[in-house]
């Protein structure tokens, strides 16, 4: 796999609104202003025309709700691809790999994305085949891919260089090394009668540095100890 950092996301969308306002604001959004990263959402009607009439249509064999028509899903990736040449195509589903730090990482040096929301009851099978792989935000269903794909866009962006102002703050987040972060403070020192812990305001960067690390392990054994079972790379392709 190429170790390009990913500049470009497109995603193909019913819904393109959703998509967009992902680059009016916060981390991302300053990202997209400095030209670090892109995000085009590009419109699935628009792939609709000449013999593909709708982008939806009845379930063979019957059942509730509406299935995404092929036609339309191949025209897009196929032109998406001949156009911009991503290395990568994802089709958001409750049906594909978890997503997690390690697959953001991942895909923070793939280079270029193609992710693709779904909607109604989700794509023609047949559809599934276009794509490199499939990624669940969790084990619960959404009505579209957007806030999936918004996720992960998020998600990958603040991990490639020069996106968060300060590369530690990805390097000592919660995951990063499979412990979740240790407590943070701020001012005041004192807040409703809950005191910063002294060693914080201690100065002494050795003694907050064990600290920090002892408490990201109790809060990990507490909270999460799968986490300490963790194998790295369990989850690469
Ligand atoms: C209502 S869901 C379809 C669910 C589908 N009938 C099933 O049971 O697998 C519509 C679309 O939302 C998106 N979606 C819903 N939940 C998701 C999740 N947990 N992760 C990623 N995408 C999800 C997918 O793109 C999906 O095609």
């Amino acid at each position: 796999m190429a170790d390009t950092a990913v500049t470009e996301f497109h995603v193909v969308t019913l819904f393109p609104e959703v998509i967009e306002a992902l680059s009016a604001f916060g981390v991302v959004g300053r990202a997209v202003a400095a030209g670090i990263i892109g995000i085009s959402a590009h419109q699935l009607r628009d792939y609709c025309g000449g013999s593909i009439h709708a982008v939806d249509d009845a379930p063979y064999g019957g059942g509730p709700g509406m299935v995404m028509r092929p036609e339309p899903i191949y025209a897009a990736v196929e032109d998406l691809r001949a156009r911009f040449a991503p290395k990568r195509s994802i089709l958001l589903t409750p049906q594909g790999r978890r997503f997690d730090q390690a697959t953001a990482r991942r895909l923070a040096v793939s280079g270029d994305l193609l992710l693709f929301c779904g909607r109604y009851e989700g794509v023609d099978e047949r559809a599934r085949g276009l794509f490199d792989e499939e990624i669940s935000m969790g084990d619960f269903v959404m009505s579209g891919g957007e806030i999936a794909a918004a996720a992960l866009v998020d998600c990958v962006a603040r991990l490639i260089p020069g996106v968060l102002g300060s590369e530690q703050s990805a390097e000592r987040e919660s995951f990063s090394e499979t412990l979740l972060e240790y407590p943070q403070y701020t001012r005041p020192v004192r807040f409703r009668n809950m005191a910063v812990p002294a060693v914080l305001t201690s100065g002494n960067h050795a003694r907050i540095e064990a600290w920090r690390r002892e408490q990201a392990l109790a809060r990990t054994r507490a909270r999460r100890p799968d986490l300490l079972a963790h194998k790295p790379g369990r989850n690469d392709p």
